[in-house]
């Protein structure tokens, strides 16, 4: 009874997990990332609550052959998927500390330390924005980009209708809208469906062919609204979309949300880590400009859920949007900083920031800047290879370590191509060693690969490819069969 363990074993336990994450962790270059299709048929878990516990480490020991043998491996470096990485091994032992010592992040009274170093991680990313020497700033850690996207609404809102806090958006008298990318990711329009605001506010604006969102279409959109007595307020820009990787002309949205008096805030939750590298700033230029920033470390920056940013240049507004005032919270004498619990959307709140601040003291920014030119040259030769392949041409331009491209079928309607890409995915996931996905940019049908594991290497993309070759043989061979 009880969930108190004698030390002996606390120790054997604690020793039998962190093997076992040792040996996984060795495991990963090699490691399949999931079941073969014909395995992976989970029947719905029906077992009853236990009344009564078990033998501790032979639960344990279930639990990860479970969990490790029939799992999904994001941290394979055969994993080509949406934007999640392998962990740095420093952020699991982060994770495992901050779970341990359990810090409460809401109030600084309850975690003194453990407030200042998060604080320390968000001026470390906010001088990596530019934002250092006469800009004040602050932010702070969120649950993942979707809460931070939220959050940077929920400032701009705070900062351009300050009566809207407290008097509901009705207040505003007129429809406040927010123009962002056709490609923007969705996280917006629940924000925006969430703040009050309608989902029809947010604007998504039409691409030029770089897959960017066009500077003039949002002027236009902008003009239309206010001749129709509406509220524009703000203009998110994206540093980097989950479909392609395409980055927003930063700096012209800039330009315009400052001729307008617009709010801008840039989605950076995967481009936005490029403002780690010296070589590839340049990416996202302009990003200092914004009002507000969404960064995800749990993306690019290789740590596991959860880890989202939110910062802005307008410290106020924080307080202006989630601010509130309680008898029950303790209070710091002197404080040094403001309680988090008056600055984000959430209140009892874990320490997403160690882990972050653990790599970067173990690794340092340089280990960054080789990370994303490393990822940045794998995903161009990638590229290189899709150009010259024969069965495929590239979809959208190669902007960051993601590629789209499609299977080559000249004169075909869409749907046969969407068709063909489908098939070509399905073949290549099949037998579960390596991941990658179909999805659709500006509206045409896509396969999409991505370069997101610091494990993955040339010849992990070599063996994609042959496997692409034979899946776009096979699908070509069977059209013939067909037809024949
Ligand atoms: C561009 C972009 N913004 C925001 C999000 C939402 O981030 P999260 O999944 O951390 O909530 C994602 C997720 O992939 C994304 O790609």
């Amino acid at each position: 009874m009880g969930f108190d363990f004698d030390e002996k074993t606390r120790r054997e336990l604690g020793y039998k997990l962190i093997d076992q994450v040792n040996e996984y962790f060795s495991s990963l270059p090699e490691r399949p990332v999931q079941l073969p299709l014909e395995q992976r048929t989970f029947g719905a878990l029906t077992d009853r609550m236990p009344e009564v516990g078990d033998d501790a480490a032979r639960v344990l020991e279930d639990v990860i052959r479970e969990m490790i043998d029939k799992g999904f491996h994001v941290p394979s470096a055969n994993y080509f998927g949406l934007m999640n990485p392998t962990p740095t091994y420093v952020a699991v032992l982060a994770e495992a500390l901050v779970a341990a010592i359990n810090p409460q992040l809401a109030t600084l009274a309850r975690s003194q330390l453990a407030s200042k170093i998060e604080k320390e991680v968000v001026r470390w990313i906010g001088e990596r924005v530019g934002w250092n020497g006469t800009t004040a700033f602050d932010g702070t850690f969120t649950s993942g980009g979707n809460e931070a996207n939220f959050s940077g609404l929920a400032l701009a809102l705070a900062h351009k209708f300050p009566g809207a806090v407290e008097d509901g958006v009705a207040s505003i008298g007129a429809q406040p809208t927010v123009y962002a990318s056709g490609e923007s990711h969705h996280s917006l329009d629940k924000s925006v469906g969430l703040l009050g605001l309608g989902r029809k506010s947010l604007r998504r604006v039409e691409l030029n062919e770089r897959v960017q969102v066009d500077p003039g279409l949002v002027e236009d959109a902008i003009k239309q609204d206010l001749a129709a007595g509406h509220k524009p307020f703000a203009i998110v820009a994206t540093a980097g979309t989950t479909n392609s990787g395409a980055i927003d002309d930063i700096a012209a949205l800039a330009e315009l949300a400052q001729r307008y008096g617009l709010w801008l805030h840039v989605d950076g939750a995967y481009g936005g880590a490029a403002i780690f590298s010296e070589k590839h700033r340049g990416l996202v230029r302009g990003i200092e400009k914004a009002d507000s920033i969404t960064l995800d470390p749990h993306k690019w920056l290789s740590m596991p859920f959860a880890a989202g940013i939110i910062l802005t240049r307008h410290p106020q507004a924080l307080e202006d949007a989630f601010g509130v005032v309680t008898p029950y919270m303790p209070r710091t004498k002197n404080p040094t900083q403001i309680d988090n619990f008056k600055i984000g959307v959430q209140w009892s709140r874990r320490m997403n920031s160690l882990k972050f601040y653990l790599t970067l003291r173990v690794h340092g920014r340089k280990a960054y800047e080789e990370l994303i030119d490393r990822q940045l040259r794998l995903a161009a030769s990638f590229a290189d290879w899709v150009r010259g392949s024969g069965s495929f041409e590239l979809g959208a331009p190669q902007v960051l370590p993601i590629v789209n491209f499609r299977v080559q079928m000249p004169g075909a309607a869409e749907a046969d191509v969407e068709a063909a890409n489908q098939a070509i995915v399905e073949e290549v996931t099949r037998d579960g060693v390596r991941w990658i996905s179909h999805t659709h940019v500006n509206r045409r049908s896509v396969i999409r690969m991505m370069v997101i594991s610091y494990l993955t290497e040339e010849r992990h993309l070599t063996q994609l490819q042959e496997a692409l070759t034979a899946a776009a043989d096979k699908f070509r061979a069977a059209a013939v069969s067909r037809r024949a």
